[in-house]
């Protein structure tokens, strides 16, 4: 039986991008979704095409936050995973970024993850303990920029859920974090930054963008029993991105490198 079986699930921002993928990737192990989101239209035929819920939710309610943990009790009976996905970005300078903009970054990114925290405490401590997912970046791990309140946030996000991890753990309710890379998505494709191909996007080892259902594969292994023992840990899922310097090293060629080697 796989680890994620009859796991009641919370997927933020799950009307599309990672976190459909996440719910998608969940539901095919027999996970119950509970989708959230400010899109209804979406959220909802993304929850229907997987057979589970839909909450309309903006995370940065405390009182939202409430509604969806009392409809998912009310519905399945207990709450096991959260992923707190849902997330904007920012793209301008620091000189060039308004205060309200990075306010609402950080509201959204960064508050939203510590609701969503504070509010499945209850739930799943009284399932016998649970597995919770933050959504970072690898704008959390190193300094990217154009990312001010995004970058911040995501830092914040890498800190909150290791603070979580030792504060919950004597509940038995695990905490990770996941930062992904470029992935290839509604977020960065409104801007034009990610092209999907082999070689584009030499910044990182690998020299691609990512696709949503490579980052679900780690919140699925995260959000299920295969990872019981791992906790307060940060998960890359960026082509090598954070790893090093990539900008000198010359592309392989499909010969290159080629060696009797086993
Ligand atoms: N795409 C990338 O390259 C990338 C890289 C690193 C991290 N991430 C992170 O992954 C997560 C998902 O991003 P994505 O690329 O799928 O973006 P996306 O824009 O496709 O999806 C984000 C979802 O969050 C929802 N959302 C936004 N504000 C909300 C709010 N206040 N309340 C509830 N829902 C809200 C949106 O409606 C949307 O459905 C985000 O946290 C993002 O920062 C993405």
């Amino acid at each position: 039986m796989s680890g994620l079986q009859d796991k009641v699930v919370i997927v933020t921002g799950g009307a599309r991008g990672i976190g459909a993928a996440a719910a998608t990737r969940m539901a095919r192990d027999g996970a119950k979704v509970v989708i959230t989101d400010v899109l209804e239209e979406d959220g909802r035929g993304t929850a229907e095409s997987l057979g589970g819920l839909f909450v309309p939710h903006d995370v940065t309610s405390e009182a939202g936050w409430a509604s969806v943990v009392d409809t998912a009790t009310r519905t399945y009976g207990r709450i096991d995973g959260l992923v707190n996905n849902a997330g904007i970005s920012s793209n301008q300078l620091i000189e060039d970024e308004s205060l309200e903009h990075f306010e609402r970054v950080l509201k959204v990114n960064l508050t939203g993850v510590f609701l969503g925290l504070k509010a499945v405490v209850g739930p799943m401590r009284a399932a016998g303990g649970g597995s919770i997912v933050n959504i970072s970046s690898a704008a959390g791990l190193t300094a990217l920029p154009f990312t001010s309140g995004y970058g911040a946030s995501k830092w914040g996000v890498r800190g909150l859920t290791k603070i979580a991890s030792v504060e919950l753990g004597r509940h038995r309710i695990r905490v990770n974090s996941v930062h992904p890379g470029m992935t290839y998505t509604p977020m960065t494709t409104k801007n034009d930054v990610a092209h999907l191909g082999e070689g584009m996007f030499p910044l990182s080892a690998l020299g691609r963008v990512g696709v949503p259902e490579e980052i679900a594969e780690a919140i699925s292994f995260l959000i299920s029993d295969d990872s019981s023992y791992v906790t307060g840990a940060e998960l890359a899922v960026d082509g090598g991105w954070t790893a090093g310097e990539v900008v000198m090293m010359p592309r392989a060629t499909p010969d290159a490198g080629a060696s009797d080697a086993p």
